[in-house]
């Protein structure tokens, strides 16, 4: 039922995230309710850290803040050693929040505002470029203390169309042209440190996939190291590692993925004679992605037309994922975990659209009003991509580790659903 999940367990017919009843949570913290699990975000750390340490000790391992921002979890990644990738300035603030150190943060921006530039050199960060404009507008202001460029090494993949981030459709990075210009503008101008990028895209299940674009992005550091004469810190392949969602997809084996990469990586440093680069990855979802639970309570249920729904108090707003992009959760009757009778039924939240659907026609345990669903692996890209749609206040967020349960972030009200608006004179009358 849980799979490779070893931090949810069955007691009972209830559902037990590490040591706590999720009952006990919703009836405490109400819901909807974000809940992860500190041990199940070490444990992800820890596999992949294992499997680096035997294949390629001269690594580095970066989180990307994107995927959960919580300054809880944030913690516990930094205080595993990671660095902080950073989309922007906001994420490098956060990561400083946390006491991640100046030299641990790499300033990853999308076409970077001259503000940005301005503000990321002040912070003294790494600086990652994804376009020749940015680099360049960048060397007039100041010198990074670390330059590197995103590239676009021409293929990608990912779970969705929309989670492609590389090859000729994608709006990411720079052509290896560019990157050789960049480099020797930056080191004209006097830049001594220099890494290299990539992120290729997210959620990829198939393992052949990362020594591949490896062997791509090392073609391209070649030609940069030969061109521009100059030797890169750190070579960095971006996140992407997949989890499995649905019960047919597996966990990648990441120790024959590692294991591969470094085949790929160490040979190419060798033959092409690279210097001594630090093979870097900064994945995301893989570290939090399995490690966070949804709880939602079941209010309504309804039978339309021959199909039955499951109303529940969490929607496309407070998990925005199966709507976006069509993408499958797990879903659990955390109430009832016992129960053998089954529905065919559609989960569907409150929202005014009707995309608001976790599940569509789904065969699941029977369930019933005032139940407690829990909808799986929601610890990355979930609560970070809630919204205030339809006026719904955030919801609340909750760490779990072993008994203990913290509230990590309390659920919005609705003076922050007003937030900063005002309402002119003229209009009050
Ligand atoms: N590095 C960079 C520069 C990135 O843009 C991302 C994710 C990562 C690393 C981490 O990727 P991961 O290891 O998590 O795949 N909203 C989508 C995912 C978007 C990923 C954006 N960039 C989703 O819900 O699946």
């Amino acid at each position: 039922m849980f799979r490779n999940r070893d931090f949810l367990a069955n007691r009972a017919g209830k559902l037990f995230i590490e040591g706590v009843n999720s009952e006990t949570l919703a009836e405490k913290f109400s819901t909807p309710l974000y809940v992860y699990s500190e041990t199940r975000i070490r444990s992800n750390i820890q596999r992949l850290k294992n499997a680096l340490q035997k294949y390629i000790p001269h690594h580095q391992l970066y989180y990307a803040v994107k995927a959960n921002s919580n300054l809880s979890v944030l913690s516990i990644i930094r205080s595993e050693g990671l660095g902080a990738d950073a989309s922007c300035i906001a994420e490098v603030e956060l990561a400083k929040r946390v006491r991640f150190s100046q030299e641990k943060i790499l300033y990853s921006g999308i076409y970077h505002s001259d503000t940005e530039l301005q503000q990321g050199l002040q912070h003294k960060v790494a600086f990652n470029f994804d376009a020749l404009s940015s680099a360049l507008r960048c060397l007039k202001f100041g010198k990074p203390p670390l330059f590197s460029m995103r590239v676009n090494p021409g293929m990608g993949d990912g779970k969705f169309s929309g989670l492609v981030f590389a090859g000729p459709e994608a709006k990411f990075g720079v052509e290896a042209d560019d990157a050789v210009a960049a480099y020797r503008a930056a080191k004209k101008a006097g830049v001594k440190r220099f890494g290299l990028h990539m992120m290729t895209g997210s959620g990829v299940l198939n393992p052949k996939y990362f020594p591949a674009i490896t062997a791509k992005l090392m073609e391209i550091a070649t030609r940069i190291v030969k061109e521009v004469g100059i030797e890169f810190e750190f070579i960095d392949i971006g996140g992407g590692l997949g989890i499995p969602y649905s019960p047919k997809e597996k966990p990648l084996p990441i120790d024959w993925i590692i294991k591969n990469i470094a085949k790929t990586f160490t040979a190419a440093v060798k033959k092409n004679k690279l210097g001594n680069p630090k093979l870097m990855l900064e994945p995301g979802r893989y570290l939090v992605g399995d490690a966070g639970v949804l709880l939602t309570k079941v209010h309504t249920l309804k039978r339309m037309y021959g199909k039955n729904f499951v109303g529940v108090d969490a929607g496309m707003q407070t998990l925005v994922r199966p709507a976006m992009y069509g993408a499958y959760h797990e879903i659990l009757n955390a109430s009832d975990l016992n129960q053998n009778k089954k529905e065919k039924v559609s989960v569907v939240g409150p929202a005014c659209e009707n995309t608001d659907q976790f599940a569509k026609g789904r065969i699941l345990p029977k369930i019933v009003e005032g139940d407690l669903v829990a909808i799986l692996d929601v610890g990355s890209y979930g609560f970070v991509m809630s919204s205030q749609y339809n006026n719904r206040a955030r919801p609340a967020e909750i760490l779990v580790k072993g008994k203990e349960a913290r509230i990590i972030r309390e659920r919005e009200t609705l003076s922050e659903i007003i937030g900063k608006q005002t309402l002119p004179k003229y209009l009050q009358k």
